[in-house]
């Protein structure tokens, strides 16, 4: 067995940074309305994005500074032809790190197995409603047969347990999360509702009508009877026991209730920034100096040094809050 790397990603409030998100594009197939507008963003061109090599390579300096999971992230992951080669080079490496990956699932049919045969460890797969024609609203295409199928792929490759994330939204998909909720416990997948957060491109979310955790567990406590279990960790979500268990629904409030005090999470997008925070104002850009011929411990100390830099918190409830400039789908979730 290998002994594990000692924490280097260390910031001054205490937090061990453990968890790489890694965005492998910023492409979407999907136009999710509380994500980007309908005509797509200006995608990031093909030279500024890191290649295969040098993704793999800031990973493995990652991983000797500590990290133990790794996720892959968009836009869509599944949108890089060269994903299965990435998490088999990943997978490789020593400590290997768990991964997982967020998707949206559409194409996960087809490559869900080759992706787990590769070293895939877990997939989250974003759902918001199970009804066809408000999923087509709600992302502006017509591909829930698509996620459905995508879904069912992913547990018959053994990427289990296989989550489901869903952002409601007012007026929109909130009076369906329990009939989501009871689609996903109808097929063994395990949901969890995301606070919807400042992070579109269009900036035009409003905490006044951002659907909160005390809403969607009212709601769905009209159905089902939930009792929290006690194990959360630096786990985001807060569980329930659905009807006495053992199902459980999570539901992730990172607007009302922040875990940025347990957050061991630090992001690295497709063009080699890395973010110490979903709402960082800065980044620091690691690609610039790897291509001007940066030696992996020159690598290894700019992220130390931006980690070291992490905020206490998001601080969305400031008076001086401010949107990232980075849309989500250009960070990763
Ligand atoms: N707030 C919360 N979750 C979001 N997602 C995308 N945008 C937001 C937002 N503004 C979700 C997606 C996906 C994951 C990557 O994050 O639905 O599940
Ligand atoms: Fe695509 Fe995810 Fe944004 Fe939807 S939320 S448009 S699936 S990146």
């Amino acid at each position: 067995m290998t002994d594990l790397p000692e924490p280097r990603l260390l910031d001054r409030f205490g937090r061990v940074g453990r968890d790489l998100r890694v965005s492998v594009t910023d492409r979407c197939n999907l136009r999710c309305t509380y994500c980007m507008p309908a005509e797509g963003l200006d995608w990031l061109p093909k030279p500024e994005m890191l290649t295969d090599d040098e993704l793999v390579r800031l990973v493995r300096v990652m991983v000797g500074l500590g990290v133990t999971n790794v996720r892959l992230t968009g836009g869509e992951p599944l949108l890089r032809r060269s994903l299965a080669e990435v998490v088999g080079r990943i997978a490789a490496l020593t400590p290997r790190p768990r991964i997982a990956m967020t998707t949206n699932g559409v194409g996960l049919d087809r490559l869900a197995a080759p992706l787990a045969a590769a070293g895939l460890d877990r997939v989250n797969i974003s759902l918001d409603t199970v009804d066809p024609q408000q999923f087509r609203e709600l992302t502006r295409r017509d591909r829930f047969e698509d996620v459905e199928a995508g879904l069912k792929a992913a547990a018959d490759a053994g990427l289990t347990p296989v989550k489901v994330n869903a952002v409601a939204m007012r007026d929109v998909n909130d009076t369906g999360v329990a009939e989501l909720l009871q689609w996903c416990l109808d097929r063994g997948y395990e949901l969890r509702f995301i606070e919807q957060m400042p992070l579109d491109a269009q900036h035009a979310w409003d905490r006044s009508r951002m659907v909160s955790q005390a809403e969607i567990l009212e709601r769905l406590g009209e159905r089902f009877r939930l009792t929290p279990v006690q194990d959360r960790g630096s786990a985001p979500a807060e569980r329930f026991l659905v009807d006495g268990g053992p199902q459980t629904v999570g539901v992730i409030a990172s607007v009302s209730a922040p875990f940025c005090a347990a957050c061991d999470r630090v992001r690295l997008t497709a063009d080699g920034q890395l973010r110490n925070c979903l709402f960082a104002r800065s980044e620091v850009d690691l690609r610039g100096p790897m291509r001007d011929g940066a030696s992996d411990d020159e690598l290894a100390d700019l992220v130390v040094g931006e980690m070291w830099a992490k905020k206490v918190g998001h601080g969305i409830d400031n008076p001086d809050f401010e949107q990232p400039d980075r849309p989500m789908s250009a960070i990763g979730g």
